[in-house]
């Protein structure tokens, strides 16, 4: 195994899209920012500057960082942030994976502009489990704002009120030239005919769940979240914030320059949004001049299409790759996601909108909450998170004004070292339903079952795949209905899981896990490394 070392200034850079300029957040002065390449197996150390005004914290979205939670990154939960003019390092050990993950800045919408691509290679001499492609590609899927995003923040978190749309989506950093100014910056992917070709595409979009299609061209999905698939042939993918899917496309048609696309999929009317992103893919030798065509991509409501889509994800469960999926559940949670209306004194109508999981608005910490567990220091969280809600009710039904104003806390919920865990996720309707992308640190589960409705104990779980369901650190609860998921709690420390929609993360669609140790020195969190940053 290899020690692969990258240093990370971040720095504030002059950066113009969209006939605007303005000064934005990068790392090494790139947007997006740089590759970490590694291999099964490796260590990286990722020494962090801190040159922005901005406090910063990044987390390797999707690695586990087994007992070393200290290398997680999300800021008050496993680090204080790393101050203006300090600098962190990140080392860890990428253990059992391999495939696309990614990093960015977990404090504040920083990662908007702070965010790469993890490319992890099998091992020397392990072959893919799919045809060698001949080349590949990151194909990173993001959003733009003409304001200071900073800005568009505030106007969400601290005021409460819905913030602006971005004013454009992006691949790999640039609109594409359905946007203005944007023509000469196009992202452009040559290929050769008869070729096959690896997309790692990663969703660094803040808000906004994607459909990616590609004119002409099928994608063959082998991978999500680094974790192979069962390959599937689709026209389009649908990836949300978090999520990374790996695809195979053959250039196999007329030589000519077609069109990639990336468009919002939003299944309810609250926002109308179809800025449509463009890249290029061309085959060598067609001149740029050749006007490219556009794919068929679903539109923005076409929520069949991305159940259909989502069902169809299944983990290779190879010899080589199995899905150890937990066939029996030693605890189960049930968390209710709400969007909420609280009083708010100092807001507009004295009412702000927040988020809720069982009715409970995670209140952020002063100080990391892994080291006042670690440390045994009192008063800064609660383990008294609830399996259930607090009343049941009709989930998806109309909404109950009761419901609609939440409790606050930093409350966590405590998990027995190696237990096997259920967790239902069931959208409500208070205010509205929506699509909730949800990540978990630390850890992969697998996708058990979703539906539309209400959940139901009694019927719903005969259902379950417990044989190949997919294996991913994200996943969609879909509009008005529920996803169950399960893992093993076998990796000690303190794990956020958030909605992946950075606006209800803000809100507080957040919570922790508090892992036990297990038994013995080798079972337990690693101690904190010395240039841990301080609050
Ligand atoms: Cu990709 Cu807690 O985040």
């Amino acid at each position: 195994a290899a020690v692969r070392k990258y240093q990370f200034d971040i720095k504030v850079k002059n950066v113009s899209r969209l006939c605007h300029a303005k000064p934005i957040v990068t790392v090494n002065g790139m947007y997006p920012g740089p590759t970490i390449y590694a291999r099964e197996g490796d260590r990286v150390i990722v020494n962090v500057t801190n040159y922005a005004q901005y406090n910063m914290s990044i987390h390797w979205h999707g690695l586990k960082q087994y007992r070393n939670g200290w290398a997680d990154g999300p800021a008050y939960i496993t680090q204080c942030p790393i101050q203006t003019g300090n600098g962190y390092t990140y080392d860890f050990n990428i253990t059992g994976q391999r495939g696309t993950l990614w990093w960015h800045a977990h404090i504040l919408w920083l990662r908007a502009t702070v965010h790469g691509a993890i490319v992890i290679m099998p091992q020397q001499g392990t072959p893919f489990p799919f045809p060698q492609p001949y080349r590949e590609f990151n194909i990173l899927l993001g959003e733009w704002w003409n304001a200071d995003v900073e800005q568009v923040e505030k106007q969400g978190n601290i005021m409460g009120l819905p913030p602006n749309m971005s004013d454009a989506h992006t691949i790999n950093g640039k609109p594409g030239p359905l946007f203005p100014c944007s023509e000469k910056h196009t992202f452009v992917m040559e290929v050769e005919s008869g070729k096959t070709y690896l997309l790692r595409i990663v969703n660094a979009a803040l808000n906004d769940e994607l459909f990616f299609a590609i004119a002409g061209h099928n994608m063959t999905v082998v991978e999500v979240d680094a974790v192979y698939t069962k390959p599937f042939t689709t026209q389009s993918i649908l990836i949300a914030p978090g999520q990374t899917t790996n695809v195979l496309v053959q250039a196999d048609q007329a030589p000519n320059r077609y069109f990639m696309a990336a468009r919002p999929f939003i299944d309810v009317a609250i926002a109308v949004d179809n800025k449509t992103a463009t890249a290029i893919l061309q085959y060598k030798g067609v001149p740029n001049t050749v006007i490219p065509l556009l794919p068929n991509l679903p539109n923005p409501n076409d929520t069949q299409t991305a159940l259909d889509y989502n069902k169809q994800l299944r983990s290779l469960n190879s010899p080589q790759f199995p899905a150890n999926v937990p066939q029996k559940v030693d605890r189960n949670l049930f968390y209710t996601v709400g969007l909420a209306m609280n009083a708010c004194p100092t807001c507009v109508n004295g009412t702000r909108l927040q988020a809720s999981l069982n009715n409970i608005t995670f209140v952020m910490p002063q100080v990391g909450l892994l080291q006042a567990h670690y440390f045994n220091t009192s008063g800064v969280f609660t383990t008294d998170f609830p399996d259930k809600p607090p009343r049941p009710f009709n989930y998806t039904g109309a909404p109950l004004t009761a419901n609609l104003r939440t409790n606050h806390g930093t409350r966590v919920s405590k998990l027995a070292f190696n237990s096997t865990v259920e967790l239902v996720l069931q959208d409500t309707n208070l205010l509205t339903v929506e699509s909730h992308p949800f990540h978990l640190h630390g850890y992969n589960f697998f996708v058990m079952g979703t539906g539309i409705g209400n959940f139901d104990p009694a019927k719903d779980p005969a259902n379950y795949n417990l044989v190949d369901p997919m294996e991913r650190n994200t996943v969609g609860v879909p509009t008005g209905g529920w996803t169950a998921i399960r893992f093993r709690a076998d990796n000690p420390g303190v794990w956020f899981m958030h909605c992946h929609l950075e606006l209800h993360t803000g809100w507080g669609l957040k919570t922790a896990f508090v892992v036990e140790d297990g038994p013995g020195p080798d079972h337990s969190i690693l101690p904190p490394p010395a240039d841990l940053p301080p609050c």
